[in-house]
């Protein structure tokens, strides 16, 4: 059935039953090689699995059908996944990239993809006509994560599409934050998403893994030439395990953000959150107030866990000055408002009374 309603999609997506055997769950191929027919033919189109695996292609395809593009690739974490879209710009590219992006993605262009001679310009993307100011004859590429981590601000997507295409450059998305139930970047036009799955999409804490998914054929080729060149690919195992996580996203999403929605009310109502940022989603900022002690406060917790990362079905703080954003700079966090008593809360799906107990005596006693 062509255009499965999303939901549908979630479970019956990328995959119908094996057909060897009629599993209804792609089993897990784990094998390194495959049998050839002849010198010229393989058994099924598999012949090694850094180039293929069944398991793997069965994710691939599950999340190409999820964020409406063409092609799907499955990497050994997130940031194996932004390498990769990265590693198709040459020496001499500009890559323009939203200012306050996830600090892996800074230091992998700041500190790795310098020494090839590809260069980066940080820009506040929620402003467009940023983008245009900034765009001199070497930009290749947009990059934009929407909303930001962790103070949440929203660049508009489609006006990043026009713009690229307007100007010839590729537009790509990280799109981690919001998963492809709550944002389809390729319909609004952009070429490549790109996703940490370790969070929402795997959704238990329990695997590393990164997506891409191209809007065409072309640029699916040469993510496609990149991931079997460089060899970061996810294996099987995990492959398994981020497909069956993916199948309750929608319902695991829907009670995150019925949580966080009273997360940020409690927080906006205490005296001891000076600001709060919430956009809907599952992930809420706040400043503790300086009243208060940041060492204590973490250490109040009880069901609330200090750790880092997100998505995942139990609820994880993190300080984001010390844990995603050590690798940016402390002046370059200042200005961009990533103050050093900021909290990053991402939402899980426990009991809400029990969230906001937990959070209403930390909050009191730090
Ligand atoms: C928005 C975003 N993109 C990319 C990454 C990198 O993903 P991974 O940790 O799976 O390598 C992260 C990790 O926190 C992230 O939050």
């Amino acid at each position: 059935m062509e255009n499965k309603k999303f939901n549908t999609a979630l479970i019956h997506g990328g995959f119908r039953f094996d057909k060897h055997t009629g599993a209804v769950n792609i089993p897990i191929y784990q094998t390194s090689t495959y049998a050839k027919k002849s010198v010229s033919e393989s058994v099924c189109g598999y012949e090694y699995s850094r180039s293929g695996n069944p398991t793997r292609a069965a994710l691939e395809s599950l999340i190409a059908e999820l964020e409406g593009g063409m092609r799907g690739f499955a990497f050994a974490s997130g940031m194996a996944a932004v390498t990769a879209v990265l590693s198709i710009f040459k020496s001499g590219d500009t890559i323009l990239v939203t200012d306050n992006v996830y600090g892996g993605t800074f230091r992998v262009l700041d500190k790795v993809f310098s020494h090839f001679g590809i260069k980066y310009k940080s820009i506040d993307t929620s402003k467009p006509e940023n983008i245009e100011n900034a765009l001199t004859p070497d930009v290749a590429a947009i990059f934009v994560e929407s909303p930001t981590n962790p103070l949440l601000t929203v660049t508009d997507l489609s006006a990043i599409a026009e713009i690229a295409k307007k100007h010839s450059i590729l537009s790509i998305v990280d799109n981690t934050f919001m998963t492809p139930y709550l944002q389809k970047p390729l319909e609004q036009g952009i070429d490549i998403v790109v996703h940490s799955a370790t969070k929402f999409l795997g959704g238990h804490s329990d695997l590393i893994a990164g997506l891409v998914v191209t809007k065409d054929d072309v640029l699916g080729e040469r993510i496609g030439f990149v991931q079997n060149s460089t060899g970061g690919i996810l294996q099987p195992f995990d492959s398994f395990l981020l497909i069956r996580g993916i199948k309750t996203l929608a319902v695991r999403m829907d009670r995150h953000i019925q949580n966080a929605d009273k997360v940020a009310e409690l927080l906006k109502n205490s005296p001891y959150a000076d600001k709060v940022y919430h956009v809907g989603i599952p992930v809420v900022s706040f400043e503790l107030s300086t009243s208060k002690n940041l060492d204590k406060f973490f250490d109040n917790l009880k069901i609330l866990t200090l750790a880092e990362s997100l998505g995942g079905i139990e609820s994880l703080m993190c300080h984001p000055a010390t844990m995603t954003h050590a690798s940016i700079p402390k002046e370059m966090r200042d200005a961009l408002g990533i103050k050093d008593n900021l909290i990053r809360v991402s939402v899980g799906i426990e009991d809400i009374d029990d969230i906001l107990k937990d959070l209403s005596y930390a909050l009191e006693n730090a």
